[in-house]
């Protein structure tokens, strides 16, 4: 039985009186059957890290680097995180891939770099509208963690994997739980193909989940858990979506 896992994606959203305020309600409101983490903006890691110490929730940063170190202003490594406590660490989401122009294979690389330094990589995957128009969902969503499978090799199952339709992002319109299902069950068989533990790896559903959809996305077979955004700004929300978990 996969433990379902909740992650909070807050994007560039808060500030440091927001987000203690966030937290506090936070912890008031769990603990959850569910794992739960956050995963806030770079500078505001280290804070989040206080707060949330000794209390179940998790937390992680949103991006990393490829690289170990070096001349690459402005980015941040996984070497540093993890001095921090960082659990997970987001690679891939569409938002990067699209206004920052990040290939497969640098997702790929930056999910190696995460590993290598002990942190889960949450690699995002998922088709455009467009995409998913004209037939292609399978074809995308399959070359995009194919790359990921080959460069893990025989770490990839200690990934965690969302599939997030670029359309159902910050659109309120979330993929039909059977719409989910279906291309987790594809991604699933991916992985299967490639580790023996695929049945234990978490499948994650990002995409306008709310508290009112929450429920019924979870309960599909393939579907671990979420990558929420906008609802994981407002305690009330995450805490209900973090319910519907378990
Ligand atoms: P929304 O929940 O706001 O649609 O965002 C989803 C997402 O991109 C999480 O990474």
């Amino acid at each position: 039985m996969r433990r379902k896992l909740v992650v909070g994606n807050w994007k560039m959203n808060g500030s440091r009186a927001g987000n203690a305020e966030l937290l506090a309600a936070l912890k008031a409101a769990g603990p959850w059957v569910a794992e739960v983490a956050v995963c806030a903006p770079f500078p505001y890691l280290a804070d989040v890290a206080l707060s949330l110490q000794g209390d179940g929730i998790g937390w992680g940063a949103q991006d990393c680097s490829a690289h170990e170190s070096g001349a690459f202003t402005g980015e941040v490594g996984a070497s540093m995180l993890t001095e921090f406590g960082c659990r997970y660490v987001i690679v891939g989401h569409s938002e990067r891939r699209a206004y920052h122009a990040e290939s497969d294979q640098v997702v790929a690389d930056k999910a190696k770099a995460a590993l290598a330094h002990r942190i889960t990589p949450i690699v995002c995957v998922g088709e455009t509208l467009a995409e998913r128009e004209s037939g292609q969902t399978d074809m995308v969503v399959k070359r995009q963690m194919s790359v990921v499978v080959h460069t893990l090799a025989h770490c990839i199952s200690q990934v965690v994997v969302a599939y997030e339709p670029v359309w159902a992002i910050g659109t309120g319109r979330t993929a039909s739980p059977e719409q989910a299902q279906a291309v987790h069950a594809l991604l699933r068989a991916q992985l299967n193909a490639a580790t023996a533990k695929a049945g234990e790896m978490k499948i994650l559903y990002g995409g306008s989940v709310k508290p009112d959809n929450a429920a019924t996305l979870f309960a599909q077979p393939d579907i671990d858990g979420g990558l929420i955004g906008g609802a994981s700004l407002k305690a009330a929300d995450f805490a209900a979506v973090c319910r519907a978990a378990a």
